[in-house]
């Protein structure tokens, strides 16, 4: 079969994640592959990825190997693959737009993007670029709160008539004006928002869950979350944030049987602990009644290296998205967007998820 080839706007510290173990997975067979979801997906295994454009605008980024960019500076999440072979793809500069955020100058560059100097790309640079190289879907890495960036880029993969798979929290998958469109081009689309393979969000979605299943009424909770990366950084203006907090709290009251109170509920990125770097706790806390009225408390606290957490799920939403691209599919892929994503078009328990995406895959139903 070809390779699924893609191109990817933010090569950032889940980018470096994703390209790490599309080599890690190179060099194993089935049985000695851990922390994958599907060895083989439709066909496809994980090392049938192959990188043909990237997108950036961090001085130290633009201009590499993307082989090299990923491991550059403020990137600074675990390297489990150090061997990444150049690629022959440079990083090419993308348009800013609202990418940059003001508050990252006061701080270390090492910690923060640096702004290449470089001409910044039109949107018939990107889209040529797109269709230059070949790929067949588009990546969204942008830093959270990037809503301008996130529409130029995805109105390029409309106008380079590729695939869009959306990481972050800008809706545009689950935005019906934006999946229709992608619809009438005949185009896949997953989004918004990774769910991490054991993140804060599964992990408190499934809680929720099991209080519902057994009969605990949940009434109150809060997740609190530190990290020490951009993207944990970039949160720290709260004015980028809406669509995050929208994004992780959504997820969670989708799964109760009536959705909290919203002075009741608490979800959202919560501070930038420098040390941490891709290192992300989440500090969780469910407050319930069981049996006779009586109260119960649940705290948990996760601590889990954050890029690699994502690549887990993105291995296989590239793989989702090059089948429906094969057999024809456009428009919102509903099932892989419903268990990949935090803010997907429609939400479903977890489990229902899980099997429906199960069934696309092996071709039983359509998105
Ligand atoms: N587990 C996870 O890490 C996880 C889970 C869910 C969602 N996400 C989301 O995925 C996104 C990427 O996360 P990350 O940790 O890789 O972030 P990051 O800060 O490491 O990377 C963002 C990259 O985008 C680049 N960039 C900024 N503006 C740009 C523009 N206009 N054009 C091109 N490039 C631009 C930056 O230079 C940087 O390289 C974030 O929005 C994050 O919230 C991550």
């Amino acid at each position: 079969m070809d390779s699924i080839k893609i191109a990817i706007v933010g090569v950032g510290n889940c980018a470096s994640s994703l390209l790490q173990g599309i080599e890690y997975y190179r060099g194993k067979s089935e049985k000695d592959a851990i922390g994958l979801m599907h060895w083989d997906l439709g066909g496809y295994r994980p090392f049938d990825i192959e990188v043909t454009a990237a997108f950036d605008i961090d001085a130290r980024k633009v201009g590499k190997d993307v082989a090299e960019a990923i491991f550059a500076p403020p990137n600074c999440t675990t390297v489990f693959c150090p061997e990444v072979p150049r690629t022959g793809v440079t990083v090419r500069m993308g348009r800013v737009l609202d990418g940059f955020p003001e508050h990252m100058l006061d701080y270390k560059e090492d910690c923060r993007f640096v702004l290449a100097d470089e001409e910044e790309a039109s949107r018939e640079d990107i889209v040529r670029e797109l269709e230059d190289s070949g790929a067949e879907m588009l990546l969204n890495y942008l830093p959270v709160g990037s809503e301008k960036a996130a529409r130029f880029y995805a109105e390029c993969a409309l106008e380079a008539g590729v695939g869009f798979i959306n990481n972050m929290p800008v809706f545009i998958a689950s935005d019906p004006g934006w999946a229709e469109r992608f619809k009438e081009r005949r185009l896949p689309i997953i989004g918004d928002d990774i769910k991490s393979q054991i993140g804060a969000t599964i992990t408190h979605r499934v809680l929720a869950d099991l209080f519902r299943q057994r009969g605990v009424v949940l009434e109150r909770t809060y997740q609190l979350n530190t990290g020490g990366n951009t993207d944990f950084l970039n949160m720290l203006n709260r004015d980028r944030l809406a669509s995050k907090r929208r994004s992780k709290t959504e997820a969670v009251q989708s799964v109760l049987k009536e959705p909290l109170d919203a002075d009741n509920i608490h979800i959202g990125p919560s501070d930038y602990v420098c040390w941490q770097k891709d290192n992300k706790v989440c500090f969780l806390r469910m407050e319930g009644r069981i049996f006779g009225d009586v109260p119960m408390y649940l705290d948990l606290r996760l601590s889990v290296e954050d890029s690699p957490n994502s690549g887990g799920i993105v291995i296989d939403a590239i793989r989702c998205c090059r089948l429906a691209l094969d057999r024809g599919i456009g428009g919102p892929l509903i099932s892989p967007s419903a268990y990949f994503m935090k803010h997907p078009p429609v939400q479903f328990r977890d489990d229902d998820a899980y099997h429906m995406t199960e069934e696309f895959i092996q071709g039983l139903r359509d998105s």
